[in-house]
């Protein structure tokens, strides 16, 4: 039977190839319904931290299902939320105590940033409406999200619909030098500045890049400067972890490597390790008070919010990542994985990679026409879409960038695998990653 369009009757994300059909996960592998083995170096995206095929969060989720699956979140509470809020108070960064619970990255980020606009708006300034993100950077597909996020690819269509964001330059070690204000942070005191600091509520970005900058890492000091910034100006600051956070860098939130704390964070894909739909906003008491001192209510609901059967499968993950100690393991194994990438450089084919850079189990892999001058590929050439096949080929799941050297042009592949990889899984993953490679030579 044909998995492609129009074929079938799914209507695919994309609707010009063939689909494998994945008919089993186990560990750091899935396979298809040929038998063929697929290392999956991105956790598909960004998502299967824990493994493939964890029996125990499968039956937390089931013996939930079975006890009570829904509840409105408006009337009641229950018990898998209130033990999953309790358990995140332990491991986010100080003072972020307070968790609300949706089902995406994307309504997450949109929750996050409504909070912003309530929190001021209910302290007394309600002029405070605009908000400050990066490019490149990323922060989801629903339209406030889209709108805070640098792909034009996605945007151009929407444009009508979308609100306007100012964006500023995010940090990229790579390709900006260091006195550069992206790099410093000076960026966003200047876009305050020029917007005005009592019209501005928030500003968001992820704090070590994603697919935008390839697991970019902001210089030391940045963060520092970004909080002080934001301080200064009444402008609070989010943190979208939605990518980064439940481990992915080798500390809970990625934030925490900055030492600085955020006033808002958000999280999703690895916070359930992809067991279930599920993400998170937690903030502070002091974000909050406002509100419950106000309206005592947060203008944003959603029918699947702090139900039980997501939180079931959030609480059975978090307590597996704590009990095998996965986020100690992302962080030790993200040494090996980055020696072994490295190697790609002066690998026969590995002619193209100009850097390889990122923390803990995120690397972003980039390619380049001249690694002297750094060019990248132009845009036609669909290097990082090549490469991202060749590797499917090989047995090797990627998740691949495209754009951030100069908006258009600019390719990268991205690795992220689940914690539990080994050091032998490792040489096979970059193996193949070299095979892949060669095969665009
Ligand atoms: C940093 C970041 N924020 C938000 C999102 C949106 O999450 P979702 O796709 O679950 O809506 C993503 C997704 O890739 C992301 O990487």
């Amino acid at each position: 039977m044909s998995h492609r369009y129009p074929e079938s009757a799914v209507f695919y994300r994309t609707l010009d190839r063939e689909l494998p059909l994945i008919v089993r996960g186990q560990g750091v592998w899935l396979y298809d319904e040929h038998g063929k083995d697929y290392l999956d170096a991105c956790g598909g995206a960004y998502v299967a931290n824990l493994g493939h095929g964890v029996g125990t969060v499968a039956e937390a989720v089931a013996e939930q299902i079975k006890k009570v699956a829904y509840v409105n979140g408006t009337a009641f509470t229950n018990e898998p939320v209130e033990a999953l809020a309790s358990e995140l108070r332990t491991l986010s960064p100080r003072e972020l105590d307070f968790a609300y619970f949706l089902s995406s990255g994307s309504e997450a980020v949109e929750a996050a940033l409504k909070l912003a606009r309530q929190h001021h708006v209910e302290a007394g300034r309600p002029n405070k409406h605009k908000i400050i993100a990066r490019t490149p950077g990323y922060h989801g597909n629903t339209l406030l999200a889209l709108s805070a996020s640098a792909r034009e690819h996605y945007k151009k269509m929407y444009g009508p619909w979308l609100v306007p964001v100012h964006l500023i330059g995010a940090p990229y070690p790579y390709r900006c030098d260091p006195g550069d204000p992206a790099m410093t942070g000076e960026a966003l005191e200047r876009a305050i500045l020029e917007e005005g600091p009592d019209t501005v509520a928030a500003f968001i970005a992820e704090p070590i890049g994603g697919s935008s900058t390839g697991g970019s890492v902001p210089p030391a000091g940045y963060w520092q400067r970004i909080r002080e910034i934001c301080d200064r100006h009444d402008v609070l600051l989010v943190c979208d972890e939605v990518l980064t956070g439940a481990g992915r860098t080798g500390t809970w939130a990625a934030v925490e490597h900055f030492g600085v704390t955020p006033d808002i964070m958000t999280m999703g894909k690895g916070l359930s390790g992809g067991y279930v739909p599920l993400s998170a906003v937690l903030t502070s008491e002091r974000v909050i008070a406002p509100i419950a001192r106000g309206s005592r209510a947060f203008k944003h609901a959603q029918t699947f919010s702090h139900t039980p059967a997501i939180c079931a499968a959030g609480l059975a993950a978090v307590r597996h990542i704590k009990a095998h100690g996965l986020v100690e393991r992302a962080r030790a194994m993200g040494e090996v994985l980055h020696a072994k990438l490295a190697t790609l450089v002066d690998h026969p084919a590995g002619w193209s990679v100009g850097d390889v850079r990122g923390k803990g189990l995120l690397a972003g892999v980039e390619l380049v026409a001249d690694r002297a001058t750094k060019a990248p590929f132009p845009r036609s050439a669909m290097i990082a879409e090549r490469l991202t096949a060749a590797a499917q080929a090989e047995g090797l799941v990627l998740w691949s960038n495209v754009g951030h050297a100069d908006g258009t042009n600019g390719d990268l592949v991205m690795v992220a695998p689940p914690f539990i990889i080994t050091e032998s899984e490792i040489d096979e993953l970059v193996a193949r990653l070299g095979r892949a490679l060669a095969a665009i030579a």
